[in-house]
């Protein structure tokens, strides 16, 4: 979407995958500050997302929405003004039906969706210094053509405040998450690809819920031509930290959201968080290769079942290359430097975690753990395009 924002993956923390609708204005407040004190907000990690649950589960007289009164008691405006005094962006959670999502399954009794109050609602998200929308469908109700027609409405109410305000779908409970995929870069900034995450490396599940890491890829990196800047596929907020997963693992998940250009959202307690996990979410090799002007998503080189190579080009025309084993063990994965769009005879290959160099003529490889991946960023020579991603269209629509 051409409004301005999310020209690189937008990167920042949401409240959902930890704390679900527990979740108050200290612990927001808490948790910017850790942001703030970790060094996380100069790796680029600025919006902070309150997911479900932060509203009052009535709106107001005049049909307006209102804070929960006991969980956010200062309100949204002095949330967002704190937020931005740290240096944050402020971000919210809505939908567009009548019920949020934890008021779809009851967790949160209520109806105070967006639908009918767009532009009442993005005018007050605006008045509140709200910076990031997260809308999400909650319901296998209606078609993609409702989706398209709804979700648009929302994009126009918040144009139409003037404010610059990235917008996040969530269009997943209608789609095929195996099949072909809608293009949603008209619509929105980031739009959500899969089922939810959840803390596992591997649940099997790949058009149901919830999603491990692994399971999340294999639907993710097939959507690689539809990310460009301003529009980029959501594979779902980052469990790194949340304890279900190895190191390797964990590492895994982030090495393969950076070259997904996947939004890089933190979804773990920053107030709590060990160095080994600060670590991994401030790999400034990572995040340069998520941010990378270009906006490209990694796209696939081969894949043999077990062992997958990705490459992401950069706009310096270095190019960002994942060897991923699959596997449950060690082994050796290779590529070479023509396969990734790369023309010369002399390269260098920095290695994302080790941050080691080496130079080669053409070969590269790896000896990767079970479920790890190396991440090379190789550089010298010319850059052609890596082999044309698969392109999933749904099918076109006006909106
Ligand atoms: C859906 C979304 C999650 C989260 C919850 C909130 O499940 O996919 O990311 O926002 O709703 O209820």
């Amino acid at each position: 979407l051409d409004n301005g924002v999310a020209r690189t993956p937008p990167m920042g923390w949401n409240t959902w995958n930890t704390f679900g609708c527990d979740i108050n204005e200290t612990l927001i407040r808490q948790t910017a500050d850790a942001i703030v004190d970790n060094g996380l907000r100069e790796q680029g990690y600025r919006y902070v997302v309150v997911d479900d649950c932060w509203f009052d589960p009535n709106r107001d007289a005049q049909g307006n929405l209102q804070a929960h009164p006991q969980r956010f008691p200062s309100g949204m405006k002095a949330l967002g003004d704190y937020l931005h005094s740290r240096g944050l962006l402020f971000g919210i959670y809505q939908s567009p039906l009548d019920q949020t999502c934890a008021q779809y399954f009851d967790t949160f009794p209520g109806s105070t969706g967006s639908l009918g109050h767009e532009h009442q609602d993005a005018r007050q998200f605006a008045a509140w210094g709200v910076d990031y929308l997260k809308y999400d469908w909650c319901s296998p109700t209606g078609t993609i053509d409702d989706q398209v027609a709804r979700f648009a409405i929302m994009r126009d109410a918040l144009a139409a405040t003037g404010r610059p305000i990235v917008y996040s779908i969530n269009p997943n409970s209608i789609h095929s998450k195996t099949g072909p995929q809608r293009d949603w870069s008209d619509v929105a900034n980031l739009w959500r690809t899969t089922e939810d995450i959840t803390n596992a490396w591997n649940t099997g599940q790949t058009n149901g819920y919830p999603m491990g890491i692994q399971n999340i890829v294999d639907v993710n990196v097939p959507l690689a031509g539809h990310a460009a800047p301003g529009g980029f596929n959501d594979p779902d907020m980052l469990e790194v930290g949340n304890g279900g997963m190895t190191d390797t693992e964990m590492r895994s998940h982030f090495a393969l959201w950076a070259m997904m250009a996947a939004p890089l959202m933190m979804g773990n307690d920053l107030r709590s968080a060990n160095t080994a996990t600060l670590n991994i979410l401030r790999n400034q090799h990572l995040i340069a290769i998520n941010q990378d002007a270009l906006g490209r998503q990694a796209v696939q080189v081969s894949h043999d079942g077990t062992r997958r190579v990705l490459a992401k080009r950069l706009g310096n025309g270095d190019v960002a290359v994942a060897l991923f084993n699959q596997g449950s063990s060690t082994t050796t994965i290779s590529t070479t430097a023509a396969a990734i769009g790369k023309t010369g005879t002399s390269f260098t290959l920095r290695d994302a975690w080790t941050n080691g160099t080496a130079t080669t003529t053409g070969a590269i490889s790896a000896s990767v753990p079970a479920h790890g991946t190396v991440v090379y960023r190789i550089s010298g020579g010319g850059t052609t395009d890596p082999p044309p991603p698969t392109t999933f269209r749904l099918r076109s629509n006006s909106a």
